[in-house]
This record gives C-alpha cells, structure tokens and sequence, in this order.
C-alpha cells in the first residue's frame, strides 16, 4: 500500500512532535514523515495517517509515540566528526583538569554513540596515566533504539574506516567469525560512558555533578529559536563556572539570547573560571 498525509494530518504529526521533542517539522518535510512512518503503518495494518496518529496518543504506556519519535528524528553521526572540538577538548580544557584529574563530560544528543566514544578516545588518548584519572562521559539521547546501539559499541567497518589504524587498534576489538567485519569498543572506553535516555524538553534533567563540558551538537538546528534559547539556559545550569558547551558546526546562538562567551567557532564558554587559590 502506497500511504500519503494530508495537510490537516501533517499538522497533528507537527504539533505532537514539537510538543514531544522540539523538534519543529517545517511543511516541506511533509515527504520526509510519509517516508519515515509508512512502514510503520503496513505493521500495524493502518489505513491511514490519521488511523497512526490515534493509535500513538491512545497507546497509555506511550511505546508507539518512542517508536514514532525514533523514526522521525534524524540519527547522522560519525567518529570525530568536527574534530576541532575533540582538539579544544585536548588543549585547552583538559590541562586546567590536571589538579583534580576528574572529567565530566555530557554528551547531550549522542545518537548511536560515535560522538561519547570520540570523547573517550580523546581522553584517554591525551594523558600518559588514564588509569589515574576519573573520566566520565553521560550519553543520552531520546531514541532509546538509537541508544541501545550506543550501550552496545558495536559499529560496521565503514563507519570506522576513516579512523587510524592506531585508533583501531587501541581502541576496537576486531570481530570474528559471525561478527567478523564490526568493530567493539574495548572496555577501557565502554567504562566511561553511561547511557541515559534524557528528553532535552525536559525542565531538569538527572544530572548531579556539575559538568566540565556540554557537547550538543547538530541538534539545535532542529529547534526554533524560543525552544534554543530554554535548553541553552538549562545548559547553563548544569555547567561548571569556565565549563565549555560545544554546538554543531551548521548551528549558532547568535540569534538568541545567551550567558556564554563566545571562544571560539561553535564553543561557548560560561564565565567565571573557577580560581585556584593557593595555601
Ligand atoms: C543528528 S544527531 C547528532 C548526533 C551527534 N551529536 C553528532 O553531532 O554527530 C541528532 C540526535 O538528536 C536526538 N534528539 C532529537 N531531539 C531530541 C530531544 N528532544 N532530546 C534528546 N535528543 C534528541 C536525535 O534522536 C538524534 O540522535
């Protein structure tokens, strides 16, 4: 069955999304909903857009809105991808960390988990004693089927043929047999990460410590401006005075009203550096 939406249909799909997510689906990605749900559809033996629709807002234990959030958000990620701010991270935040030698870090839209994983390697790849410091990465996302493929570390070879062979081999272990062709992260890098499904629209998050670094990367463009300019302030809340949050290349805060310096492209600094006082 070839499925089409109607306008009237389009803008029930628009205002639950933005509701749920954020995320604000303009009229031209009418094609992209019909393409990304009408599977969904043929499953459940549903006629019609409106026919899904009541299904996702009857449904009480709210499966099927996870399921249609999952399908609707975009998922794009690589390792290292914009890897200047890998570079940041390197040079200027991680020296001011030496003292306490503990590493927060909050991936906050980590997709399958490239994005953590990158920030791991970073890490550990950037002092001589890893074993003496205490990193710790909070991957989160809303797609808990994209977050399920981050808990597991499991990634086909081209999406690590670009890195190092020194990455690889530090880093990966090379399948075998039935898995031979995919790569896992070792465990010395799982063990820093933890993963959490965190709705970005949510007024607080689980988050205790205050974070060194806020990576939200190539999400915000899906945002208007009013839904930007609350999750930046939330950001606020949560980072260290001096901590960095790094936003995705395509995106800016210039049109919104921020508390964060600007330090470089797409990294943003909140201010008042901690000073370190002497004895
Ligand atoms: C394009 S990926 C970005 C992945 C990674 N940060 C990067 O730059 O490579 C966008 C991610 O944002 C997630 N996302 C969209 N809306 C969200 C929300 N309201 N809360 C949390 N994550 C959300 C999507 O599920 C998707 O995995």
């Amino acid at each position: 069955m070839i499925y089409s939406i109607t306008n009237e249909e389009f803008s029930l799909y628009q205002t639950l999304v933005y509701q749920q997510t954020g995320i604000s689906l303009s009229d031209q990605k009418q094609a992209l909903v019909v393409a990304r749900l009408s599977k969904r559809l043929r499953e459940l033996s549903l006629p019609t857009f409106q026919a899904y629709f009541d299904y996702v807002v009857n449904d009480t234990d709210q499966d099927e809105l996870t399921r249609l959030l999952d399908l609707i958000s975009t998922n794009k990620t690589e390792f290292f991808r914009e890897p200047v701010h890998f570079q940041f991270l390197k040079e200027h935040i991680l020296p001011h960390l030496q003292d306490s030698r503990c590493v927060r870090v909050w991936s906050a839209a980590c997709s399958s988990g490239e994005e953590p994983y990158t920030i791991a390697m970073t890490l550990y790849d950037a002092v001589p004693d890893p074993a003496q410091w205490n990193f710790k990465i909070l991957a989160s996302d809303i797609s808990t089927r994209m977050l399920a493929k981050a808990g597991k570390g499991i990634y086909e070879e081209e999406m690590v043929a670009h890195l190092p062979k020194g990455v690889l081999r530090r880093h990966f272990l090379r399948g075998k047999g039935d898995n031979l062709g995919r790569f896992k992260i070792k465990p010395h890098l799982s063990g820093m990460v933890v993963h959490r499904r965190i709705n970005l629209m949510e007024d607080s998050y689980p988050i205790r410590a205050p974070l060194d670094s806020i990576f939200c990367r190539n999400v915000l463009i899906y945002f208007d401006r009013p839904t930007q300019a609350r999750l930046v302030a939330k950001f606020d809340r949560y980072l260290k005075p001096g901590g960095y949050l790094f936003i995705g290349h395509s995106e800016s805060l210039q049109w919104i009203t921020h508390p964060f310096t600007c330090v470089a492209p797409t990294i943003y600094q909140k201010p008042g550096r901690e000073v370190k006082r002497e004895a």
